[in-house]
C-alpha cells in the first residue's frame, strides 16, 4: 500500500472530524454527514450548498438528480467526476432541504476553508448563493454573477446557478449552463499550459 502524504493524512483526519460534528443543531438530525469526496490533489474544487436526502443517506455530495446534471456538465468538457473535488459549505442535510441558516453556515464554514487551504486548488466552482455568500462574501443573487470570474487567495472563482434551479428551469437555462462550463474548461486549459497560472 502506498504511505499516504500528510496532506492526505490531513484530509482524511479532517473528514472523519466533520464526519463526527456535533457543533450545531443539524448533527442531531443526519444519517450521515457529507464531508466532501473526490481527489485531494484537484486542480478544480466545487462548492455546492448542503447535502440533501441521498447526500444525507449516502454520505456523498452530489448523488442525487443536481448531482447527475454536474456531472453530465462536468462529462462535457471531458472532466471526470474523480478528477475533482466536490463539497458543500454545510456538511450536514437542513431538515425538509430548508436553507442553511446564517448561525449553520458560520459554524460549519471553518471546514471548507480548511479543506480549501489544504487542496489549494487553482479554480473554485461556486453553485448557487450560499457558496457565493460564503466564499466571495458577496450577498447577490447567482443571477448578477453567474459566469463571472474573480480572484481570490490567488487562485480563480468562478460563480453560476446551482444545478437544482437549472433542473426547476432546464429549457430557459440549460444553454447558458453549458457556456458557463465551457468557459470553465477555457479556464482550466489556459492554466495547464502556462506554468505562471496567470491567465
Ligand atoms: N445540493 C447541494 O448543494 N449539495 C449536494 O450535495 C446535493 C444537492
Amino acid at each position: 500500500m502506498s504511505k499516504l502524504s500528510s496532506k492526505e493524512k490531513e484530509l482524511i483526519e479532517l473528514e472523519n472530524k466533520i464526519r463526527n460534528c456535533t457543533l450545531c443543531q443539524l448533527s442531531s438530525l443526519r444519517t450521515n454527514a457529507v464531508p466532501g469526496d473526490g481527489n485531494y490533489n484537484a486542480k478544480l474544487m466545487i462548492i455546492g450548498e448542503a447535502p440533501g436526502r441521498n447526500e444525507d443517506l449516502q454520505g456523498l455530495p452530489f448523488v442525487g438528480q443536481a448531482g447527475k446534471l454536474l456531472e453530465q456538465m462536468l462529462n462535457e468538457i471531458n472532466i471526470k467526476r474523480e478528477e475533482v473535488y466536490i463539497t458543500n459549505v454545510v456538511k450536514c442535510r437542513p431538515p425538509e432541504n430548508r436553507d442553511p441558516t446564517e448561525e449553520e453556515i458560520k459554524i460549519c464554514s471553518p471546514y471548507l476553508f480548511q479543506q480549501i487551504k489544504l487542496i489549494n486548488p487553482q479554480i473554485i466552482l461556486l453553485l448557487g448563493k450560499y457558496s457565493l455568500k460564503t466564499i466571495l462574501n458577496i450577498n447577490l443573487k447567482i443571477s448578477y454573477l453567474k459566469g463571472r470570474i474573480f480572484i481570490k487567495d490567488d487562485r480563480y472563482i468562478m460563480c453560476t446557478y446551482h444545478p437544482a434551479f437549472i433542473i426547476r428551469n432546464y429549457t430557459n437555462y440549460i444553454e447558458e449552463y453549458r457556456y458557463h462550463f465551457y468557459k470553465l474548461k477555457s479556464l482550466l486549459e489556459k492554466l495547464s499550459t502556462n506554468p505562471k497560472n496567470k491567465v
